[in-house]
């Protein structure tokens, strides 16, 4: 995946400048960066949720800015999966019906062994039939994540998916996307601030005032606790 000089801006705010950047096939990545540093946008332009103003973004031989609104959703649906920050669950939907959502949107029958494993692995297995308004912010974020992975995409972006978590939640979840590079061979982007959950991640890039200032490969906490404090 590869941006190529992408700038966004929304009116006279210029959210992103000229990123160059190629996420590696099979790494996670972490991006950090202030509040306001274009974190979201960044992930939004990449994943085709949003058009860049200039500039290319390529998904392997696919060049994003080609693509109409129908292709581009398309490729979305199949290729790429997004945990937002707001999770952006459907209210009137059970976990299991949010979770098998974009099965269901790609004409997908959900194998029942796999939904139940999934949640499984997300710690959800008991909550399947309940609403999002009767879970915990936590939970609410691990059903964002089990709907993003369902599709077994390759390329997982998740804008903050642990900011609403306590540390041993945060945990399960940073392991589970792990695994889905390890084991699984997906490409995985994750927004954060938090220095214990980037250290998860085969590379850091930092972001500020919407460009890419620095990259540290195999961070260690201490490595981001340092360079976070100089931003
Ligand atoms: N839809 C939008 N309309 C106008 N301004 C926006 C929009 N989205 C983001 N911005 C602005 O772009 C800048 C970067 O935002 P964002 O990418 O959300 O940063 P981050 O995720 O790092 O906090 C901010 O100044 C923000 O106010
Ligand atoms: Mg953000």
């Amino acid at each position: 995946m590869r941006l190529e000089a992408v700038t966004r801006a929304y009116g006279d705010v210029t959210a992103l400048r000229e990123v160059t950047w190629s996420f590696p096939r099979g790494g996670l990545t972490a991006v950090m960066g202030p509040s306001g540093s274009g974190k979201s946008t960044f992930l939004h332009c990449a994943s085709g949720l949003d058009r860049p103003t200039s500039g290319s973004v390529r998904i392997g031989e696919v060049d994003l800015g080609t693509l109409k609104e129908a292709r581009l959703t398309r490729l979305r649906r199949e290729r790429i999966g997004f945990v937002f920050q707001a999770f952006n669950l459907i209210p009137s939907m059970s976990v299991e019906q949010n979770v098998t959502l974009p099965l269901r949107l790609a004409g997908r029958d959900p194998d029942p062994a796999r939904v139940a494993a999934i949640l499984r692995r997300v710690g959800l297995a008991e909550r399947a039939g309940h609403r999002p308004s009767e879970l915990s912010g936590g939970q609410q974020q691990r059903a964002a994540i089990a709907r993003a992975l369902i599709t077994e995409p390759e390329v997982v972006f998740a804008d903050e998916p642990t900011g609403a978590l306590d540390p041993r939640t945060a945990r399960d979840v940073l392991r589970l996307l792990r695994e889905a590079v390890d084991v699984s061979g997906q490409t995985v982007v994750l927004v954060t601030h938090d220095p214990l959950a980037a250290a998860w991640a085969d590379s850091a890039v930092f972001l500020s005032e919407g460009r890419v200032v620095d990259e540290l490969t195999a961070p260690t906490v201490e490595q981001l606790l340092r360079r976070w404090e100089t931003l």
